[in-house]
């Protein structure tokens, strides 16, 4: 009956520690493996960035910077001035402006999505006056790339809902570059192209040195880290350090997470634009946590579990269900008595359901556990990338800081805490001690100082 229902998927969603450190052992070899070879079998991208250290607090000038790949695109006008009273220190300010990317540009063409993308930059520079300065561009481009040097960049793929035609295996900067200078009304230059992970801990690590890993859980999920020069064999050199993107979304499409991959990862998976790839992304990230709780609760329904056996349109419709309402339930896991049944009624009211107490339970149970999986295979996640931080620097114990930035993490009620707390038993006995510190303004910033430390100062 419904009660077996429920046990099984409780079940198929539950990981305990000895599975997660399954996942983090198996995330640590595919870590090595992947720094070794460009054709291995790693399901890890381990793509380096050519960004070599975090900033040194001297970055001075005028920049531009895009944010491309998450929930907004922005471009931003960003400027790193000596801090008031001590020209050791800086200070940045910022203005920025969001435009959005409508559905016919994100799977359109090349041509259309690099013009929109300039259009949107010379409606900025108007804007602030700008069109005739020389301004050096910081790019965060949130996708995989392969990189030969900062300010180039080959996609590899798309991933999140992006599916612009004629864009994989080209180079990002050359692109824009053609965009920007047919319409031959602006002066700037992209000097460096980074991930939004990369951004993110550039950003926290202007105000926390010790920060050396980047994350980000939101509309995707990846993170970024700081690791030796002489461990990555795909560049040459042996000193210094180098920041690999790991994209951490594409664990597991080789198969190694397939034993606790659920019906319903291989249903959001198939009926996704990237089948088959980024799978851990797709048990993690806010473009799919919502569209998991719909599955599993189509099925409930189905089986006559939960709203008497009857469904609605909506509830049966592809993307009906937000993260958004994923988050908004889960808060009666932290203040049952304000964020009680209500909430959870009007929701599914708003679906067209008719549900009572016990449905509004269940479809709390349902939210709790998906939010929990997410968070804690996150820990994974975090934990291992940590763990090899540490094994680098060949201490005993060690604090890593990182920088991190989502909606799932900043709005989500209760996944940033189950992550810490999951990290922590992870990582008990290790000698590591992590600390999560939130990126305050984006990773345009981030992608500004990557250009200061790449160009001339201007301003
Ligand atoms: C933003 C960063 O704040 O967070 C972006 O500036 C990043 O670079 C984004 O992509 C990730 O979160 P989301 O939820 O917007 O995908
Ligand atoms: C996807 C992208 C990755 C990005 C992440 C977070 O996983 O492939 O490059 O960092 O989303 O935005």
């Amino acid at each position: 009956g419904s009660t077996t229902l429920f046990k099984s998927i409780k079940q198929q969603l539950h990981l305990d520690n000895e599975q997660l450190k399954q996942v983090m052992g198996t995330m640590q070899s595919e870590m090595v493996e992947g720094l070794c070879r460009s054709d291995s079998t790693s399901s890890l991208g381990m793509l380096p960035s050519y960004v070599s250290s975090v900033p040194c607090g001297d970055e001075r000038g005028c920049y531009l910077a895009l944010d491309l790949g998450g929930t907004n695109f922005r471009v931003l006008l960003i400027k790193i001035l000596d801090e008031t009273n001590d020209s050791k220190k800086c200070r940045v300010e910022m203005a920025n402006q969001i435009f959005s990317l409508p559905e016919s540009i994100i799977q359109g063409d090349s041509e259309g999505f690099f013009g929109y993308i300039a259009e949107c930059i010379a409606m900025f520079c108007e804007e602030h006056g700008l069109m005739d300065s020389y301004l050096p561009v910081g790019f965060t481009f949130s996708f995989p790339l392969e990189q030969r040097g900062l300010n180039q960049g080959v996609l590899l793929t798309w991933t999140k809902g992006f599916d612009v035609s004629g864009v994989k295996g080209q180079d990002v900067v050359q692109l824009l570059t053609a965009a920007i200078n047919k319409r031959g009304d602006m002066n700037c230059e992209v000097v460096a192209i980074v991930n939004d992970t990369v951004g993110t801990m550039m950003s926290c690590a202007l105000t926390e040195p010790h920060c050396k890993i980047g994350l980000i859980v939101g509309t995707g999920c990846n993170a970024c880290y700081m690791e030796k020069l002489s461990n990555v064999h795909m560049v040459d050199g042996e000193h210094g350090d180098m920041c690999i993107n790991m994209e951490l979304g594409g664990f597991g499409d080789n198969g190694v997470l397939d034993e606790i991959r659920t019906e319903f990862d291989k249903a959001v998976d198939s009926d996704s634009l990237n089948p088959d790839c980024h799978l851990f992304e797709k048990m993690i990230s806010g473009m799919y946590l919502g569209e998991l709780v719909r599955l599993i609760l189509c099925k409930l329904t189905k089986e006559g579990a939960i709203f008497n056996g009857e469904g609605s349109k909506k509830l049966f419709t592809p993307g009906m269900f937000k993260t958004a309402y994923v988050s908004e339930i889960e808060y009666k896991s932290v203040d049952d008595k304000l964020h009680g049944n209500i909430l959870i009624r009007n929701i599914l009211q708003e679906l067209g359901l008719t549900p009572d107490d016990a449905d509004c339970e269940a479809v709390h149970n349902v939210c709790h556990l998906v939010s929990k999986r997410a968070a804690h295979l996150c820990a994974a996640g975090v934990a291992a990338v940590a763990l090899k931080v540490k094994e680098n620097h060949d201490t005993e114990s060690m604090k890593v800081t990182v920088g991190v930035d989502g909606t799932v993490y900043r709005k989500h009620p209760t996944f940033s805490k189950l992550m810490s707390q999951k990290v922590e038993e992870l990582c008990d006995g290790t000698g590591v001690s992590i600390d999560f510190v939130l990126s305050h303004d984006g990773s345009g910033k981030g992608a500004a100082l990557v250009a200061a430390a790449m160009s001339e100062k201007v301003c």
